[in-house]
This record gives C-alpha cells, structure tokens and sequence, in this order.
C-alpha cells in the first residue's frame, strides 16, 4: 500500500477527482477523513457527537480524534492499492503523526483553485448522503433534477456549505492546512495540479503527476 495525498481548499475538487479516479479501479482507495467524520455524526457515535460543532462551524476537529480514525483505516489496508487521501493531514501536527504511524506517503498533489471561484463551487454542491456520490447543479448535475444516479437518493446541501460558514473554512484552511505545501515541497513530494480546468481534464493530470 502507497499513500497519495490531496491537498486543497474547501471546494477544490478533492472528493470530485479522488472519486472519479478511484470508481472502477480497484488499485485505488478513496479515503475521505470528511466523509468518515460525517459518516460518525450520522451514526452518533461518541467521536462524532464530539466532531459535530467543530464541523458545523467549520473548525477543525480535535487532531486526536481524526487521527485515530485515519489510523483504522489505514491499518486495514492491505495489499497492492494505492489510497487517495483527502482531507488528511489537515495541518502540521497531522502531517507529524501521519509520519510517526509510518504511513507510506509517496506524493502529495495539491490541486489549485482560486479563493473566488470556491463560493460558486461550493453553492452548487449537492451531495448524496447515502453513496457518497458528489454533484454541482451547473458543473456536474444529476440527470434527473436532485436524485443521485449511481442510487436513487434524495440529494442534499451540507450543513457547513452556508456561505458564512465556507468563509470561516477557506480562512482555516489558509492560516492551517496552507503550510503543507512548503512542507511537503521541502521533502520534494509535492505535485500541483491547476483545479480550474474541466472535472475530467483535472483527474486525468492528477493521476498523470500522483
Ligand atoms: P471535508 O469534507 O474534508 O471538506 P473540505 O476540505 O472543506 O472539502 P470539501 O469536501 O468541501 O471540498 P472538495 O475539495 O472535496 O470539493 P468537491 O470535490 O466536493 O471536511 C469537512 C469538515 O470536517 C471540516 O471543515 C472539519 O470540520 C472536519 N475535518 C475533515 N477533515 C479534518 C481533519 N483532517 N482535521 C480536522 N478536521 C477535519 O467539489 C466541490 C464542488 O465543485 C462539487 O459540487 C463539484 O461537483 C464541483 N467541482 C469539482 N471539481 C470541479 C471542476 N474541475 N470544475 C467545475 N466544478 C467542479
């Protein structure tokens, strides 16, 4: 098992490419630290009872508490895949302990996008809660108006998707997550890929460079 991370604001495309490359293809595992975080609020458990303010509020969740779900995850993945790590690590002291569990990071790809253009991106997301799959009214619609295609669910707004709470998120990411370009440049591990270019144009030069 390898590790390839993606880097990026809120609204950047990390779960749009890291979807698109890995549906079909089994050497590729998504790993969304957002989506396993969601996934704990809906089911109650106590990390996502713990988790749920930070998220509406659009605030980082506890290191701690992140970290040990990445941790799971990664400790369960055998074998010869590549997994595609978004949202993790989040800022300087996940990378630390990412490295101190001995994680396998081979490259990590910062896909790069405007701050201007994000309020669009992310007022045009609809999500399906059930598989996960992502949409954008404009970008990427539905075929059928607010029903996913992969699984017939209903498709919903999340609640951090307001726009005062994705100024809160890109002012986190800039001041939190942003250091993790020099870091990773530093250990020439770091790829960029320009996020503004078509759905299909960015997966393609991600997986070229990852
Ligand atoms: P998380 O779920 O990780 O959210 P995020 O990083 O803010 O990223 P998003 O999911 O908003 O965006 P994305 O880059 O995946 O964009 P998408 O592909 O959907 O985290 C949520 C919260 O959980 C955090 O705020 C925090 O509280 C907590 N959390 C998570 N990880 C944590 C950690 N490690 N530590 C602490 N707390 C943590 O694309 C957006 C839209 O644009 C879609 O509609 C899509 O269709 C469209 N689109 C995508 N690409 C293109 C394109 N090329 N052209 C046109 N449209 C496009």
């Amino acid at each position: 098992m390898n590790i390839v991370i993606l880097l990026g604001a809120p609204g950047s495309g990390k779960g749009t490419v890291a979807g698109n490359l890995a549906s079909g293809n089994s050497d590729l595992k998504h790993v969304s630290s957002g989506d396993l975080l969601r996934g704990a609020v809906a089911k109650g458990t106590p990390a996502g009872v713990e988790a749920k303010g930070y998220m509406e509020s659009g605030k980082l969740v506890p290191d701690s508490l992140i970290a040990q779900m990445i941790k799971d995850v990664v400790a369960e993945t055998t074998g010869d895949v590549t997994m595609l790590l978004d949202g993790f690590p989040r800022n300087l002291a996940q990378a630390k302990i990412l490295e101190e569990m001995g994680a396998p990071v081979t490259s990590a790809v910062l896909i790069d996008v405007p701050d201007e253009i994000i309020q669009d991106r992310i007022a045009g997301r609809r999500t399906c809660p059930k598989c996960k799959a992502g949409y954008h009214v404009k970008n990427l619609p539905p075929k059928v108006d607010g029903i996913c295609d992969n699984c017939g669910a209903e498709l919903t707004i999340r609640k951090d998707d307001n726009p005062d709470t994705v100024k809160d998120r890109l002012a986190v990411y800039h001041s939190e997550t942003e250091p993790l370009i020099a870091f990773y440049r530093e250990k020439g591990q770091l790829k960029t890929v320009a996020g503004t270019d078509p759905i299909e144009t960015v997966a393609k030069n991600f997986l070229a460079v990852m």
